[in-house]
């Protein structure tokens, strides 16, 4: 079958590089794309629209990567014309679109999660802050590519941060302590069927420590949550919030990413994502062992491989704040994992250079956690662009489960 995959980053990449390898795609055609996707697949520039790529191409299957796409409503688009695609409806979308919307359905359908406020003003915003003590976490409403989250210690700093984040409504919410875990699934409607937990490292920093970002790192080693913690995360958040959105008539079809904290009272739900993890979706694709074509098309579980996978994003100079472009990447053919690109474009003297905020994303896997983190950072060291940021931490709190 001919498949279309929509979007050009690392999550694409590695979506790209796990389909070119199903015997039942026989064309593999992905816009825009990326200089490394283009190894695996056909970059097209889809310059004259989504549907009108997929329709002139005879794709048979189109799987979608970024969130902006779906909220802008690609699927409803697809589906109208009769063409098959991976993807929740843009009114389900909502649950990654609007923090707003999302927060009060956990809540209307007592899906555990921080307990919040949500305010539309600044003064409702200033009264409300101190709610549920310190630290408090501060959500802007919209999409914010991972980086609308403010966690403030103490007044002071919350304050500030109603400074910084844009204007308008605002989820203001009880910090919870744990571990972090992304949930993904992927559903039908009315069923879903779960990937591996996966791992992400949301700050800039070894530690967590410093600011937000999209993510800098990702693993997946079967050991994250316990077989008992995956069931109960299916029956306490994935089956309501399936049948929470059957009810409100906007049943949803596609990934969905809860991304969670494994409280000392149980999971409570973070955010939800429509959309598969990036970079989790690295750490997954390449530790995946089934044909990822029967999933999207049969519903056939996933198998994977027992050897964990690491991801580790390096980044260009100044992410997550002002990016610069234009720095040549050296060292790419001496990897011996998967590199996925993300931020990247051909470079004036051949090769390639930096063109976003997170560039690569160095993937590799071992027999055990500590060898697939040693191999990942083997390849990270053969790696070289001015002003790279990466951390030499990923996947270190896995190490406490082996
Ligand atoms: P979100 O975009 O909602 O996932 O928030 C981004 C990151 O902020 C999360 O991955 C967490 O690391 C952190 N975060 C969000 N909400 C909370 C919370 N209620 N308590 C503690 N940390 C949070
Ligand atoms: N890695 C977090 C996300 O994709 O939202």
């Amino acid at each position: 079958m001919k498949v279309l995959v929509i979007g050009g980053g690392g999550r694409e990449h590695a979506i790209a590089w796990r389909l070119a390898k199903s015997p039942r795609v026989e064309a593999l055609y992905v816009t825009p794309g990326n200089p490394g996707i283009a190894d695996c697949a056909t970059c097209v520039d889809g310059a004259g629209g989504w549907l009108e790529t997929a329709a002139s191409l005879g794709v048979d299957l189109t799987v979608v990567g970024p969130e902006a796409s779906l909220v802008a409503g690609v699927v409803d688009e697809f589906r109208a014309s009769g063409r098959k695609i991976i993807g929740p409806t843009k009114a389900a979308a909502q649950l990654e679109g609007s923090k707003a919307f999302s927060k009060a359905f956990l809540e209307r359908t007592r899906i555990p999660t921080a307990a919040a406020v949500t305010v539309d003003d600044l003064e409702l915003a200033k009264k409300h802050l101190g709610d549920f003590g310190y630290p408090v976490v501060l959500k802007a409403d919209g999409l914010a590519a991972g980086k609308g989250v403010i966690i403030a210690a103490n007044e002071a700093e919350a304050l500030d941060a109603l400074t910084k984040l844009p204007r308008g409504r605002l989820v203001i919410e009880e910090f919870l302590t744990g571990e972090e875990v992304s949930f993904i699934v992927l559903a039908d409607g009315e069923r879903a069927w779960a990937l591996e937990a996966t791992q992400d490292h949301k700050t800039l920093l070894d530690g967590d420590l410093g600011p937000n970002t999209g993510g800098m790192g990702a693993y997946c080693d079967g050991r994250i949550i316990s077989r008992t913690q995956a069931a109960s995360i299916m029956e306490t958040v994935i089956r309501p919030t399936l049948d929470g959105m059957i009810a409100e008539g906007i049943p949803y079809t596609g990934f969905l990413y809860a991304g969670l904290m494994m409280t000392a009272a149980g999971p409570k739900v973070l955010e939800f994502n429509c959309r598969l993890g990036d970079p989790e979706t690295q750490a997954l694709m390449h530790r995946m062992d089934s044909d990822l074509v029967d999933t999207l098309v049969d519903g056939a579980e996933v198998r994977w491989k027992t050897d964990p996978s690491v991801c580790v994003v390096m980044a260009a100079h100044g992410y997550p704040a002002q990016v610069r472009t234009g720095d040549p990447i050296e060292g790419l053919p001496y990897c011996e994992g998967s590199v996925f690109h993300a931020g990247t474009r051909a470079g004036a003297l051949g090769g390639v250079e930096t063109a976003g905020g997170r560039v690569l994303g160095v993937t590799a896997s071992g027999p055990d956690l500590p060898s697939a983190i040693a191999n990942v950072y083997r390849d990270v060291a053969r790696i070289r662009f001015d002003g790279m940021q990466f951390r030499t931490d990923i996947g270190k709190k896995g190490l406490a489960r082996w």
